[in-house]
């Protein structure tokens, strides 16, 4: 059986130690020989890297292992490109929170002009990952969850429309793993679902279990009380208080539209205000994952460090995160699986622009994803996605022009925001903000 060599792009990531536990997990469905770290902060992924090792080390010494900041070596000899990258970091996801709220606008990491920001800075980056690949290893696949993959997904279509990149999110699947909870089942595989939208933005359609029966009014008679709050405890990811909040959110989002149940990330375009309301405009979600989560993941692999060994670590295989195993599978091993993946619409939805970027099932094969039919989507949901669409496009644009006007337009287009005026000053502050990052626009 082939053995794999993959590359971790952002092997600094939080949730490098989590996918590495995994992958380990796995090797009897997915064979590795080698696993690269590269990140472009030597000394944030040290720390990961040397953890890492020893994990390794203990538990598949057979793996070849090594940590890089130089792109030939990172990206020679390489079958898939595993991406997290999150540019700028820690410390600009705080800007890209705090500058909208300061004027009142919704302050998140991929929705509304904290997205457009965070979107602004990676375009550049990924794409440099796109080519370092196709440089050093032609044959390899990109499998790219860096945010806001929306607009990275829309860059890549348009600038590198010919490269092996696979852009999926992980968002249904943590609320698929919910639903199955609150329907007894042991799996989300357990579910056949069919869904439509934009990354952090769509729509279920349909659920049913294999057999064929119909599970969306169980599931719909449960998010109308509770949203996605499982009866029983949740364990893994989104856990905290505030993901919690958004989980049961859902219960209002869902009764805008109840022939559909909605993505979690609905609720900051039809519930802005609200959401500005329940912000703390000086403790956001960055703070609470730098004190939190990052804090956890350095402390714990420094540990590992200093004691030489990860036998007592706290670290916990990253369950979730086997959807990468079945992706990676579906390229090597032409499973034919079913997945949601971001891809060019190309007529699967009938009645949207064929070059947007969408979310929806694909059958993915060694030649790549074969989009499913959709069909035609209803008004509500064609109105908010072709507005939104619009600004994914537009930062795309900007970005590629260096166009103020254009960078202008699509903020004003974010349905989390009021007025062109509100948008020029966020803009502005963002431009100053993010100096370091986007290109100079004219
Ligand atoms: P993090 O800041 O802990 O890690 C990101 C790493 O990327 C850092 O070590 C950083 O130095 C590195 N990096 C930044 N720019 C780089 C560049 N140009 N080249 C190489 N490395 C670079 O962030 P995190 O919270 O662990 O998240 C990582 C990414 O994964 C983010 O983009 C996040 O939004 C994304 N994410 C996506 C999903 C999904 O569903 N698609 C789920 C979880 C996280
Ligand atoms: C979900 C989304 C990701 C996003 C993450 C943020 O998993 O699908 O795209 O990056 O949430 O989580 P955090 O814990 O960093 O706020
Ligand atoms: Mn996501």
């Amino acid at each position: 059986m082939k053995k794999f060599s993959i590359v971790v792009a952002g092997g600094g990531s939080t949730f490098t130690p989590g996918i590495i536990l995994m992958l380990l997990d796995n090797l009897e469905k997915f064979p590795i020989r080698k696993i690269i770290f590269y990140d472009n902060d030597k000394e944030r992924q040290d720390i990961v890297a040397d953890a890492c090792e020893i994990i390794l080390k203990e538990k598949a010494p057979e793996i070849e292992f090594l940590a890089t900041t130089d792109p030939k070596t990172a990206f020679t000899d390489i079958d898939f490109v595993m991406a997290h990258i999150r540019v700028g970091k820690y410390a600009m996801r705080e800007k890209d929170e705090k500058i909208p709220l300061k004027h009142g606008v919704v302050g998140q990491e991929t929705c509304g002009p904290g997205g457009v920001a965070y979107g602004m800075r990676s375009i550049g980056p990924v794409i440099e990952l796109v080519d370092y690949m196709e440089k050093y290893s032609p044959d390899a696949w990109m499998l790219n969850y860096s945010n806001p993959a929306a607009i990275v997904a829309e860059a890549t279509r348009k600038l590198r429309p010919d490269s092996k990149i696979l852009n999926i999110c992980d968002m249904p699947i943590g609320i698929e793993v919910r639903m199955a909870q609150i329907l007894g089942l042991e799996s989300r595989k357990d579910m056949e679902i069919k869904y439509f939208g934009l990354n952090h933005f769509g729509w279920w359609t349909d659920i049913r279990d294999k057999e064929g029966n119909d599970l969306m009014p169980k599931l719909k008679e449960h998010v109308k009380k509770h949203g996605y709050v499982p009866d029983a405890k949740v364990e893994g990811q989104h856990v905290e208080a505030s993901w919690n909040d958004t989980f049961a959110k859902a219960k209002d989002v869902y009764m805008l539209d109840q022939k559909t149940l909605p993505n979690t990330y609905l609720k900051y375009y039809l519930f802005s205000d609200e959401v500005v309301e329940h912000s703390n405009p000086d403790y956001t979600r960055a703070n609470e994952v730098m004190d939190g989560r990052e804090k956890f993941i350095f402390g714990e692999c420094k540990k590992i460090k200093e004691s030489g060994t990860a036998k007592n670590t706290e670290f916990e295989i990253d369950e979730h995160a086997s959807y990468i195993v079945d992706l990676a599978r579906a390229i090597s091993y032409n499973t034919k699986e079913r997945m949601l993946l971001i891809v060019p619409n190309n007529g699967a939805i009938i009645n949207f622009d064929p070059t947007a970027m969408v979310e929806i099932p694909c059958i993915v094969g060694s030649q790549g994803p074969e989009p499913l039919v959709v069909g035609s989507i209803p008004q509500f949901q064609k109105g908010m996605m072709e507005q939104q669409v619009s600004v994914e496009k537009l930062v795309v644009e900007a970005w590629a022009e260096n166009s103020y006007e254009k960078l202008w337009q699509a903020i004003t287009l974010s349905k989390t925001v009021p007025s062109a005026r509100v948008a020029k000053l966020i803009l502005d502050d963002l431009i100053e903000a993010n100096k370091e990052y986007w290109p100079e626009l004219k």
